[in-house]
């Protein structure tokens, strides 16, 4: 008959030497050392063992079980931390807090661009779109800027080398340099009275700095019937400015000159800038040249109107204190999710 303790020995350490990670282990330490495991069995088998064998025996089982205690705990060792299953597969710890998703949201170029819109469509305007690949046509040739005009240069413009669809007018093809081109586009095809808006990107290649990127957004207007005059224009700005800046926001028309405007302006609005009231030029407005009524087929002598452009950005940075325009397109969360 095979002795019980060097079995349970011999039984332990193959065992022991099998465990490949923290549950096995666990499993070992309830099998040999838990309250009802063979450790405690071998002990009960105390009672039959013949009187003067008893105390050898005990001595035996004692010295057993601190043999496995303490190869158990070399195995543990070698384990790493008994909490931390060392199995080769991924494991799930469902009690584990999940990391909150992010939510995104919308760019504040696109908030301005939304309230913009809103401000302007309680007034009655519109919202018109146009292509932002453009021929010369709309982009200046309707707009009553002459052939020689440096506003054409080909420095100033993103000019294509392989126009996209055939021009009709016979031009070339450019992004669109102004959002001037939508108002030309609305009247070839819609019948006067006219009240839009027409937001969108326009592209020029400037050097980027803190106040230039080559691409940007502008927010055209255009209204067009009888007997439309400076004062209405005036007044639309004014109650444009009160509704998105606020009651004490006040305007400026300053004399410029755009060549399908006349006579033309460019619009100053006062406002908070950093802890002074200041003046902040945001855009050009005027009265619609009676050559781009003509360009259209709008007889000049019935119909009148006005129309104003205006940078989108720089209505949000003056918004938000931002002065940088760099930073609106570097798409870094960390800036954009301050809005
Ligand atoms: N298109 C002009 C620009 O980009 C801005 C502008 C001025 C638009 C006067 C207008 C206007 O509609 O009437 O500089």
């Amino acid at each position: 008959m095979t002795d019980p303790i060097d079995e349970l020995e011999s039984q332990a350490t193959r065992d022991l030497a099998a465990i490949a990670n923290a549950q096995d282990l666990e499993q070992f330490r309830i099998q040999y050392m838990g309250s009802k495991g063979l450790l405690k069995q071998l002990m009960t088998q105390l009672k039959s063992v013949p009187p003067d064998q008893k105390p050898l025996f005990g001595k035996r089982a004692n010295e057993l079980r601190g043999k496995i205690e303490s190869l158990f705990e070399q195995r543990k060792g070698e384990l790493g931390s008994s909490t931390t299953p060392k199995s080769k597969s991924p494991t799930l710890d469902i009690t584990e807090p999940g990391l909150p998703p992010r939510l995104g949201r919308t760019h504040v170029i696109t908030q301005t661009l939304d309230e913009l819109n809103e401000v302007f469509g309680r007034m009655g305007f519109d919202v018109a779109t146009g292509p932002e690949v453009e021929d010369d046509y709309h982009n200046f040739v309707a707009l009553n800027i002459p052939e020689q005009h440096p506003a054409r240069d080909p420095l100033d413009n993103f000019y294509l080398k392989h126009p996209a669809g055939d021009s009709k007018q016979g031009g070339n093809h450019l992004l669109r340099s102004q959002t001037s081109t939508i108002q030309i586009r609305v009247m070839e095809t819609t019948a006067p009275p006219i009240r839009i808006i027409a937001p969108g990107r326009v592209y020029r290649p400037d050097e980027h700095d803190a106040t230039h990127t080559s691409m940007f957004h502008q927010i055209e207007g255009l209204y067009v019937d009888r007997n439309v005059t400076m004062a209405d224009l005036k007044t639309t700005l004014i109650q444009f400015a009160h509704a998105y800046f606020g009651p004490e926001a006040e305007i400026r028309l300053r004399p410029s000159f755009f060549p399908f405007t006349e006579p033309s302006a460019e619009l100053d609005i006062k406002m908070r800038v950093k802890d002074t009231w200041d003046w902040v030029e945001l855009g050009g407005c005027g009265m619609v040249d009676p050559n781009v009524f003509e360009a259209v087929g709008y007889d000049p002598e019935e119909w009148t109107g006005f129309a104003f452009g205006l940078g989108v950005e720089r209505i949000a940075m003056r918004k938000y204190g931002i002065t940088d325009i760099r930073w609106l397109f570097e798409n870094d969360v960390r800036f954009l999710r301050q809005f």
